[in-house]
Parts: C-alpha cells; structure tokens; sequence
C-alpha cells in the first residue's frame, strides 16, 4: 500500500498517456504519479499538456509533456522515442486519445467528421500502440490498455462514426493482445460508459438534445437526467473509477488478464 489512495506500487515504472491533457488522462496520470510513476503525457500541441504534467506529484523528476498528434506516424515515433530517452524505459501504455464526433442520424451524418474520428480513435490509436510496442519488447514485459467505450460494445443513436470506431478499438485489443502476448506484453481495453464530470460527457449531453432524434429530449438537462436514470447504479462515472481500472488493468494483479474489455457502466 502506497500513500494515500495509492493502491499499488508503480515506482520505477513508466506510463506514456496519450490524449494526456484531456479529463480521463489527466485523473489517470494523477493515479499513476501518486502511485510512484513515471508519466509522460502526450496530446496535440495546442492542448494544455505542459500544466497538466506539471500539476503532478513529483513533476519535476518523474513527468514530461510531448506534443503529439497521434493520426501522425511520424509525430508518434518521435514523441516515444522522447520519452524512453527521458526516463530509460516504457512500462505501461494507456492509449486514451479520442474525438466524440459529430451527433446526427446516419443518414445526415457527415463524411468529412467520420474519417476524422476514424483517423483520431483508429488510425491514431494504431500508430500508438504499434509504436509504443516496439519499446515495450524492449523493456521485455509490460501492459497496455486501449481505450474503448461503450459505444463500442452496444452502438449508440446519433454516433455512427464513434462507435464503429471504439468497436475497432476493442477488435484491435483482441488481436494485438495475440500478437503481443508472445513478448509478455498485456493488452486489455477499457469501455466506460456514462462519466463525468467533463467535456464528453456536456458534449454529449447538448449534441444529443440538438439531434431532435426520437431517442433524446430536445434539452440538455432532460438528456442528463434520462441518461442517469439508464444506469442502475444511477450515477456517472468518476475520471477517478475510469482510472482506478486502468490502473487495476496495468498492475501485476491482472497477470492472467490480456484480450479483456472491462466495461465501466455503473451495470448498464
Ligand atoms: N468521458 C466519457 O464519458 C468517455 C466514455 C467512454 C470513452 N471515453 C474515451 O476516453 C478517452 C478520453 O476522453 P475524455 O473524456 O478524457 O475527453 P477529453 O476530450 O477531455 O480528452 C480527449 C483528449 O484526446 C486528445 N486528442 C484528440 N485528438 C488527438 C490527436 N489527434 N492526437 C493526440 N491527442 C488527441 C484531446 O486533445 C484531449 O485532450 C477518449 O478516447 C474517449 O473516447 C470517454
């Protein structure tokens, strides 16, 4: 037991974290930093990844921001290769980065906003784990977790583009953790549901209300409540309990577990 709230111990060990500036990376790379890690936080340029890394506990010697655009080969070699310079190694993987899309009916859904979620949460997210893989041989074990969501388990209304891109994530998972497994490299995916706080969740909530589609009421706050009462536990998801799985997926207590999409949803 770590300090407080730390549950395992992940000192000496490295995370790269990419879509790091963002909600869930954020509220994971606090997990692993409180948890003795070393993190690297990757997101686009224009994000706020600099402040994020350094509110972490220990940033002055165990947290980097590196610009990346994960749709970009090039920019991802580069941004892996930073970090393992900087810290020696590559442990852990969360490969987090995403874009929501945009919300109408597949019919009206536009094309040009499809590819850009499919180059964002597929293509972006190939590169990344592709990468990161070669450096985790290199280390001769460790653990990634891709991720997924619900959308990519049951596909919503109004996100055609999203799910089928967070059911490739998971269909990715199952394949690269066959791959992989032969280096003693885990690789699971984790499918939250309704979480918030955050900017996904307020999109979500507007963007729906906005489809005018049977399935949601035209005001946010109607959306909100409807989706809340969807979920058995009747509440959302904390960034907090995303990361606490995340952090559970990496550690050696899921030794036997790789290929698996552990479904956050409040028992949805
Ligand atoms: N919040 C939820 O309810 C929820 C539920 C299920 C799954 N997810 C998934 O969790 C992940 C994180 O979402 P979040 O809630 O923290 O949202 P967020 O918007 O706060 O974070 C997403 C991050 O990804 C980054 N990103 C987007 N495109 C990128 C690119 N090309 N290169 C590098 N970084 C890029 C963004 O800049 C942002 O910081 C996403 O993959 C999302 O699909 C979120």
């Amino acid at each position: 037991m770590g300090p407080a709230g730390a549950t395992y111990d992940f000192s000496r060990r490295v995370i790269a974290i990419t879509g790091g500036a963002g909600d869930i990376g954020r509220a994971t790379a606090r997990r692993f930093a409180r948890s003795g890690a070393a993190v690297a936080l990757l997101d686009l340029p224009d994000r706020p990844f600099e402040s994020a890394a350094a509110e972490l506990e220990g940033a002055a010697e165990r947290v980097l921001g590196v610009p990346c655009d994960v749709t970009d080969r090039a920019q991802v070699e580069r941004a892996f290769e930073r970090v393992v310079e900087r810290f020696g190694r590559l442990d852990y993987l969360f490969n987090n980065a995403g874009y929501q899309g945009a919300f109408a009916p597949t019919d009206a859904y536009p094309p040009d906003d499809f590819e850009r979620v499919i180059a964002v949460n597929v293509t972006g997210a190939f590169h990344v784990l592709a990468v990161a893989a070669a450096h985790l041989r290199e280390t001769g074990a460790g653990a990634v977790v891709n991720m997924a969501s619900h959308a990519g388990v049951r596909g919503p209304p109004n996100m055609i583009a999203y799910g089928a891109s967070k059911f490739a994530v998971v269909g990715m998972t199952q394949t690269a953790a066959k791959d992989l497994a032969p280096y003693g490299i885990r690789v699971n995916a984790v499918s939250p549901a309704l979480i918030g706080p955050g900017v996904m969740w307020e999109r979500q909530t507007r963007l729906q209300a906005a489809t005018g589609t049977q399935y949601f009421a035209p005001d946010a706050a109607a959306v909100e409540r409807a989706l809340i009462a969807s979920v058995p536990l009747r509440r959302l998801g904390s960034l907090e309990e995303v990361a606490n799985a995340v952090a559970y997926l990496m550690s050696d207590e899921a030794s036997y577990l790789t290929g698996f999409n552990l479904e956050i949803t409040g028992g949805i």
